[in-house]
């Protein structure tokens, strides 16, 4: 740019700024109305106290390091209950995560795992294994606020592996998985 036409950009720029500064402030004071707006819309939370009898690990006997490792890793979108980051509550944030649990959940719900058939158990716990292989679960979105979610390869196969067993286990006798401890029999339903 030669020393005239800069000359002539910053004259430009001077007599139009007041109408490009006004401008800017509408977009901006438009941008934030609606900004605000988006926050009434607050998306239906998954949240329940509820200790089912069907939940995964008061129906099936299940080791408790794997026990532990769904319970932190999935659970947040694959049960009733989810615990929430603060920044659900800012939209669309919020929306999007919403959606995230609630496809997680209408596929797979380890709080009402012991409803399903013999068979759709066996299925769950197949695509588990599968995806433990494939490495695509927990979603990888979900591993920038959770650390513990950025589980290793031995999590993963101790994942998959539960999952073989119990499937196999199912298979050929759909009691003998079961949690035998009565004592939840007391507090749950
Ligand atoms: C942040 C949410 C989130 C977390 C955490 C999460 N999932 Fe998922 N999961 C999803 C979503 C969403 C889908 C549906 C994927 C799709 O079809 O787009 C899904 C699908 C699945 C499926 C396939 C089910 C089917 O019927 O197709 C399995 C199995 C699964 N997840 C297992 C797990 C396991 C095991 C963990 C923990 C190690 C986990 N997920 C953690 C969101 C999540």
């Amino acid at each position: 740019m030669s020393y005239s036409t800069l000359l002539k950009n910053v004259f430009w720029f001077i007599i139009l700024f007041p109408e490009i500064y006004c401008v800017a402030k509408k977009i901006f004071y438009s941008i934030l109305a609606i900004f605000a707006i988006l926050q009434l819309f607050q998306p239906d939370r998954n949240i329940s106290s509820e200790n089912l009898k069907s939940d995964l690990a008061n129906y099936y006997d299940i080791p408790n390091n794997v026990e532990s490792l769904l319970n932190s890793t999935c659970y947040d979108c694959h049960s009733n209950n989810t615990d929430y980051p603060w920044f659900i509550n800012i939209q669309p944030i919020g929306w999007y995560m919403q959606s995230k649990i609630n496809k997680g959940k209408s596929k797979l719900n380890f709080s009402e795992f012991g409803l399903l058939s013999t068979q759709d158990a066996t299925e769950k716990l197949d695509e588990i294994q599968e995806v433990m292989n494939k490495n695509t679960m927990p979603l990888h979105s979900y591993k920038w606020y959770n650390k513990d979610a950025d589980i290793t390869i031995e999590q993963r196969d101790a994942i998959a592996q539960w999952a073989l067993n119990l499937s196999k286990q199912i298979s050929n006798d759909s009691t003998a998985a079961l949690n035998k401890d009565t004592s939840l029999l007391r507090v749950l339903h």
